[in-house]
């Protein structure tokens, strides 16, 4: 019988399979994102990925709130990059959107914030070149069978503490 896990460079372990939520409406969304807030530990790097509109930085915003965030959640738009002081840790929001190149984003000096203490949450990762292994990618997509809200999310675990986040999730029986 084969394994359908998958093995990360490096991993002992095999990474479990993605969580997949079917997501009708807003509220959903930010349900979800209230699960994972939850599961965020310092250090922690999540890629957002998903075509503009599907609800990427809505996300975002919903975890804030979670984290105790009460302030404005603005889209990071110059310098692609908001942060915000949270009760447990600095939790860093990229949006790669409109990286001038590839690599814009080193010269701009955020790996500093990348994988040291913060939280880093990248919108549009695949824009920039040299990124490190996430430890999370979450999918949103369009749903349009059903209905205008409808979205689908695909959470996968690409590190070892990503999959203890993941597992975390689907022990919690999270899945919608
Ligand atoms: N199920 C849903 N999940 C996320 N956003 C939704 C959903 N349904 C409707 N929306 C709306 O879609 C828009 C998503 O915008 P935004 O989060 O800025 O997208 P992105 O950052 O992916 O470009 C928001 O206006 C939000 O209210
Ligand atoms: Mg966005």
């Amino acid at each position: 019988m084969s394994d359908p896990a998958t093995t990360a460079p490096g991993a002992a372990a095999p990474l479990p399979e993605p969580l997949v939520y079917a997501l009708p409406d807003l509220g959903a969304t930010q349900a979800l994102a209230r699960r994972l807030a939850g599961r965020l530990e310092p250090g922690l790097l999540l890629f957002l990925s998903g075509d503009l509109g599907a609800g990427k930085t809505t996300f975002v915003r919903a975890l804030l709130r979670a984290l105790g965030f009460e302030g404005r959640v603005k889209s990071p738009s110059f310098p692609l990059l908001e942060s915000y002081e949270l009760s447990r840790f600095r939790l860093y929001h990229f949006d790669f959107y409109r990286l001038s190149s590839d690599k814009a984003w080193l010269d701009a000096g955020f790996d500093e914030f990348i994988g040291g203490r913060g939280v880093a949450v990248i919108e549009w990762p695949e824009r920039a070149a040299g990124l490190p292994r996430p430890d999370l990618r979450l999918r949103l997509d369009f749903d349009p069978a059903h209905g205008e809200q409808a979205r689908v999310a695909r959470l996968e675990a690409a590190s070892v503490r990503g999959a203890a986040c993941l597992n975390a999730l689907r022990t919690a029986g999270d899945a919608c």
